[in-house]
Formats: C-alpha cells, sequence, structure tokens
C-alpha cells in the first residue's frame, strides 16, 4: 500500500524547529544524516518529518514509501504519462530504499521510496503523533494538481469543496490536499493522534507551553477528521488530527454544493473558532523549491 511517509522541509534555524518538534509537539528524534534531521513518530515508519538548513522557508520534498513492486507500478506509471522521473538507487536517509522522484505542475516534489525493511512502531503513547496522514499545498491551479496526481501517480480524488481538493493514495480520506491559493506553498502538515482523547492533549500540552490552537478543537466536513491547528515557531502551520474516515472505490465524490456548512459554522461540531489574521501568512511560508 502507498503510504505517505514523510515532509522534508528546509528552514533557517533548524535546532530552534527541532526543539519545538520534540517538545512540546511530540516527535522523537531519529538521527542525523547527510545534514538532515529526521524525526519520527511511533507508527511504523522510520521517520515522518525531516529538516535541512537552508537561508529560506522551503518544502523540498513530499515523500510516499511503499513495496518495491507498489512503488515501481507508481514509477511506470509516471513514465507512460509523460512526466520525467528521476531515479534514485539508494536514499540518504533512515531506512534507504530506492526510489524516484517526480515534479508536480508547481514545482511540488513527490519522492517514492521502496521499503524492503519493515520498521517496528513503537509503544503507542496516547499524546505523541503516530505518523502524518496529510499535506495540504496551495495551489495556483489546483484543476493540473489534480490532473497530475491521477494521471502520473494513480492517486484518487475523494471530496472537492470551495476551498480545496482532497486526494488519496490509499483508504484514508486524503493524504494529499491542494487548496485554492494565489501562491504555491505549504498550507499544513497534520500529525495523527491515536483518538480524540489524544488531539485534546496535544493541544492542552501546546497550550501550557504558551501556544494557542488557531483553528479548533473540530471536526471536519471531508474526511470527518478531529483538528487542532498551531502555527509552529518556524512559521508553518501544524495540526494534529485523528479518525479521519476511510473511503473506498465505491465512495461518491463530493462536490462543493455537497460540503455547505450552515451560517456561523465552519466544523461539525460548531465550537471552533479560526484565527483569519494569523494563519493566511503562515500557510505561505513554505515554498516550493
Ligand atoms: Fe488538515
Amino acid at each position: 500500500m502507498i503510504r505517505l511517509r514523510s515532509v522534508e522541509l528546509a528552514l533557517p534555524r533548524v535546532q530552534v524547529a527541532a526543539e519545538f518538534l520534540q517538545s512540546p509537539w511530540g516527535l522523537i528524534p531519529a538521527g542525523t544524516q547527510g545534514g538532515v534531521l529526521f524525526f519520527r513518530g511511533t507508527g511504523s515508519h522510520p521517520y515522518i518529518l525531516s529538516l535541512r538548513e537552508a537561508a529560506a522557508p522551503a518544502v523540498r520534498a513530499i515523500e510516499f514509501s511503499g513495496t518495491p513492486a507498489e512503488v515501481a507500478a507508481v514509477q511506470a506509471r509516471g513514465s507512460a504519462a509523460g512526466v520525467p522521473v528521476e531515479k534514485f538507487a539508494e536514499l540518504d536517509a533512515p531506512g534507504g530504499g530506492s526510489g524516484f522522484v517526480v515534479e508536480g505542475p508547481e514545482k511540488q516534489k513527490y519522492r517514492f521510496i521502496a521499503e524492503t525493511a519493515p520498521v517496528a512502531e513503537l509503544p503507542p503513547e496516547r499524546d505523541r503523533p503516530l505518523q502524518i496522514t496529510h499535506a495540504v499545498l496551495n495551489s495556483v491551479d489546483v484543476a493540473a494538481c489534480e490532473r497530475f496526481v491521477e494521471t502520473a501517480l494513480g492517486f484518487q480524488v475523494t471530496d472537492r469543496t470551495k476551498m480545496m481538493t482532497f486526494v488519496r493514495c490509499n483508504r484514508k480520506h486524503h493524504a494529499l490536499a491542494y487548496a485554492h491559493s494565489d501562491v504555491s506553498s505549504l498550507n499544513h502538515i497534520a500529525f495523527e493522534m491515536n483518538d480524540v482523547d489524544g488531539v485534546m492533549r496535544g493541544i492542552g500540552r501546546m497550550r501550557d507551553a504558551g501556544y494557542d490552537v488557531v483553528w479548533g478543537p473540530g471536526r471536519h466536513g471531508p474526511g470527518d477528521n478531529v483538528f487542532g491547528y498551531f502555527i509552529a515557531p518556524f512559521g508553518g502551520i501544524v495540526e494534529y488530527t485523528a479518525e479521519i474516515s476511510e473511503v473506498g472505490d465505491d465512495y461518491k465524490v463530493g462536490s462543493p454544493e455537497d460540503w455547505k456548512w450552515p451560517p456561523g459554522r465552519i466544523d461539525q461540531w460548531g465550537i471552533s473558532t479560526k484565527d483569519g489574521t494569523r494563519i493566511p501568512a503562515a500557510e505561505r511560508v513554505f515554498r516550493f523549491i
């Protein structure tokens, strides 16, 4: 099964970001390799986020992993679609693995890694992230991004709202979403907790550390997941989430008309507030290079 595995970020003052990601955010250091810092959750991935020192914030890659056969199938699909595929023999990262990189219509880099050895899960903790479950990307041409991931990667559209298009690479409602914007950037990264209790405990831990939730807690429409969003000290937005829905081939792709909120509502519970002054700027910090 192809799974979203990690996001590689480049940014100034990596050590400051690393400290935040460990505490209060809750990631576990997974080593340094080739000048890159790696962090994992308790799930079965060797790492779920990596950081590289740079003068300006950027998203270097969004990584997916699968068996060698699954990754080869995506590569063949990309090649058949006429997309340039850049292969690599061994990734310089925990777990290694061969694979390839393809570039999306707005310079987004999607890296696919063939995993040959399973990674053991760590003992679950009720308030520590397991893995990342989606990344949302701001896009100036969402339709082009949809076409690319469907044609070149074999992903499927799950839902479209007025704001964004959600796409999946397995039964999880979405691994990626593309938000309509005037820039191409990282909108946010979502870290999956065990359950709603984990999300709420994470929010409390962040509040204790002086980080107010900028949107949430609430439960989304598409994906049905519970959420709490924060602006990290390195400028980007990070989300705790849980209970994202699973869908199959029989799922009816939703349209903007299917996903309208009653007046005054921006989530299912009706209790979340959203910081409309700080969030838009934070969604534009990490660009694609
Ligand atoms: Fe999200």
